[in-house]
């Protein structure tokens, strides 16, 4: 893309950590603290990725990635999902072997980790202990004299996830995220299920260019032509530019987490794109099953 066409997008932030650390819960809360009153619907309907506003107008796509599964799994087709990951650590537990591997992920892809130490209503949060913890694992927080950022948060009460809202956002301009949203789509399927009623529905990442309804697209073995754009909301919109998800109707098959997705010209170029990867896969499968 052409330095001028580049222009600011969101951060995309994913959440890892030891089991029971209260992921799930943050990423709920900081929903939560989003919902316009009125619209509880919009809690209930879960894409597996939302967007957010900050306190101060900028906008954060969280990831709802199912643990470390999906994150290695787009890894290892060599998709670069995220730009920031948030590191939770309950106060009470500390640094845990899946507190670890999270660190070694992130380090691995040089993704920025910012520090949420979480559960500090309990009675035995100890958020030295955690800050201590992380030094054996080269993560040197700034209350330590280091330069990964950390933020005391409780998903229970609410506490301070506007602060950590906005460190986020203060990462993001570290990074000076850009991308050019004036171009064909192109992004990555982070969820795929067959749904009754409603056929393959893929959620997607959009990572450049601008998604539209009526647009053919090609993810791996699937194509189609886009029925109708969900966002997550429930809302339908009619087009989704870089770092917004969106659920996407009108796929022949259901794609895979982890497929990249992008707009063809036409459906005779998506018919050609999907026979040809449908055609090398059966010769994968061919071949292994060969003595
Ligand atoms: P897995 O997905 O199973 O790895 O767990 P998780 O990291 O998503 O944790 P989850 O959000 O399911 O929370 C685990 C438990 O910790 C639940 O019982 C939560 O209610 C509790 N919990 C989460 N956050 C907090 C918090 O800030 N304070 C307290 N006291 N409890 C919390
Ligand atoms: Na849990
Ligand atoms: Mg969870």
């Amino acid at each position: 893309d052409a330095e001028e066409a580049q222009k600011p997008r969101a951060p995309v932030v994913t959440i890892m950590g030891h089991v029971d650390h209260g992921k799930t819960s943050l990423l709920d809360a900081i929903r939560k603290t989003n919902v316009v009153s009125g619209e509880a619907g919009g809690i209930t309907q879960h894409i597996g990725a939302y967007q957010v506003t900050t306190p101060s107008g900028g906008k954060v796509t969280f990831i709802d990635t199912p643990g470390h599964a999906a994150f290695t799994a787009m890894r290892a087709r060599g998709a670069k999902v995220t730009d920031i990951v948030v590191l939770v650590v309950a106060a009470d537990d500390g640094v845990m072997p899946q507190t670890a591997e999270a660190i070694n992920h992130a380090k691995a892809a040089n993704v920025p980790i910012i520090v949420a130490i979480n559960k500090i209503d309990k009675p035995a949060a100890d958020p030295k202990r955690v800050q201590t913890d992380l030094l054996s694992h080269e993560i040197v927080v700034e209350s330590m004299g280091g330069e990964t950022l950390e933020v005391p948060v409780s998903a229970l009460k609410g506490t301070n996830l506007d602060k950590l809202l906005e460190t986020i956002h203060l990462q993001a301009e570290v990074l000076d995220l850009k991308a050019n949203p004036d171009r064909s789509a192109e992004g990555i399927v982070i969820e795929a299920k067959l749904e009754r009623g409603r056929g393959p529905v893929g959620t997607v990442l959009v990572q450049r260019g601008t998604l539209r309804v009526g647009d053919i697209v090609v993810a791996g073995t699937a194509w189609g032509r886009v029925r109708a754009l969900i966002d997550d909301q429930g809302k339908n919109v009619d087009a989704a530019g870089p770092s917004f998800p969106v659920e996407v109707l009108g796929f022949d098959s259901a794609p895979e987490a982890g497929d990249q997705i992008a707009v063809v010209e036409n459906e005779a170029r998506a018919r050609e794109i999907t026979d040809y990867r449908i055609r090398k896969r059966r010769e994968t499968l061919g071949s292994a099953g060969t003595p």
